[in-house]
């Protein structure tokens, strides 16, 4: 339930159908939270409730009905930095803290959902743009980050914070999509190139001294045509040593994050071979002993990662032999 006040504050302050509701959303919950907030806001502001001299409310109770009928009847959505215009079409995907969205253009538009957690965006802004300065010094990890290409800075109290970035929309899948798609787990071979490469994005932001903190099936792409490693999903990165800003109830983190202790790069080395250990089927005993090595309790016994590229290619030409191409691709579901 709102003061007057605070309905207030929530009308006034938005610009927009999407400040108040959020992106269009044609998906139910979505549609029914809206109505709710739609609902608790006119209650307050409601003529009958305030009384007949309160011409503030009279105006902000006319201002939500338009913003709440804009944002039924779908009116695009458009964000705005300094630099351009985006305008959202469809959802992409819905993650952890944000939604993702399609645009007319070139771009996609991650939006926070609730904007009590705008610094998580900013966080992520922030690693984001550590990267790509990385990067640019060594182009070769490039393609193992997501790119950052326009946000709005500080947003009004309220509004909801979003990043706009390159697609990869095009042949990903989420690694979420992989284990489903494999119920039994995934060949040592295949997921051979996979962890190789994740190993390569963990090591690199490690060097810049970001810890990912999230290392989960949903925040890893997956190009299974082109072998590609998109590690996603930097909202909850912090400097290592730090406490995470906030942690996430859908997440098993390691003992030390547990505890309420600091992340460090061991946290993303536990995170990263308990992902392995989910992925991998039963009988691949070798890399599941490898990972298990890697995922102990105390962070101290766990390596580094970047010493682990070279191990777990030693272990991989111990049982493989030397590397050679093997294709990948999820299994046709036939509809
Ligand atoms: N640049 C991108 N292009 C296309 N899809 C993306 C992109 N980045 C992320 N995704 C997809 O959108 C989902 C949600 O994105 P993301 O993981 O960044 O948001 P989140 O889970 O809300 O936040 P975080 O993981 O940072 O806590 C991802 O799981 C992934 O499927
Ligand atoms: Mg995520």
């Amino acid at each position: 339930m709102f003061t007057r006040d605070e309905a207030l504050d929530r009308v006034e302050r938005a610009g927009s159908a999407a400040d108040l509701f959020g992106p269009f959303d044609p998906d139910p919950d979505r549609r029914k939270e809206a109505q709710r907030l739609y609902r608790g806001l006119a209650a307050v502001l409601h003529p009958d409730r305030v009384g007949p001299d309160d011409t503030r409310a009279h105006a902000a109770s006319a201002q939500l009905t338009r913003l709440h009928h804009d944002w039924q009847h779908g009116a695009r959505v458009e964000l705005r930095t300094d630099r351009a215009t985006y305008r959202l079409t469809d959802r992409h995907a819905v993650g952890s803290v944000a939604n993702l969205y399609l645009t007319d253009g070139a771009h996609v538009v991650k939006v926070v959902r609730n904007p009590a957690l705008n610094p998580l965006l900013h966080a992520e802004q922030d690693a984001l743009r550590r990267l790509a300065r990385f990067t640019d010094r060594h182009p070769w990890l490039r393609p193992y980050y997501p790119r950052l290409v326009d946000a709005p800075g500080e947003v009004a109290r309220g509004s909801r914070a979003f990043t706009v970035l390159e697609p990869l929309v095009d042949g990903f899948v989420t690694l979420a999509d992989v284990r489903r798609a494999f119920p039994r787990g995934l060949d040592g071979r295949d997921y051979a190139w996979m962890h190789r490469r994740l190993l390569r994005a963990v090591a690199g932001a490690h060097r810049t001294g970001l810890v990912h903190g999230a290392i989960t099936p949903d925040n890893v792409l997956v190009h299974p045509a082109q072998h590609g490693i998109v590690l996603v999903g930097w909202s909850f990165a912090v400097t290592t040593g730090e406490r995470p800003l906030a942690t996430d109830r859908t997440i098993s983190y390691p003992p030390e994050v547990r505890a309420g202790g600091p992340v460090t790069a061991a946290t993303d080395v536990h995170m990263a071979h308990a992902l392995m250990l989910d992925l991998l089927a039963d009988d691949e005993t070798a890399q599941r002993g490898f990972a298990r090595g890697c995922a102990q309790d105390d962070p101290d016994r766990r390596p580094d990662a970047v010493d682990l590229l070279t191990e777990y290619d030693d272990l991989l030409e111990d049982l493989y032999g030397e590397r050679t191409y093997r294709p990948f691709a999820l299994p046709q579901t036939g509809a």
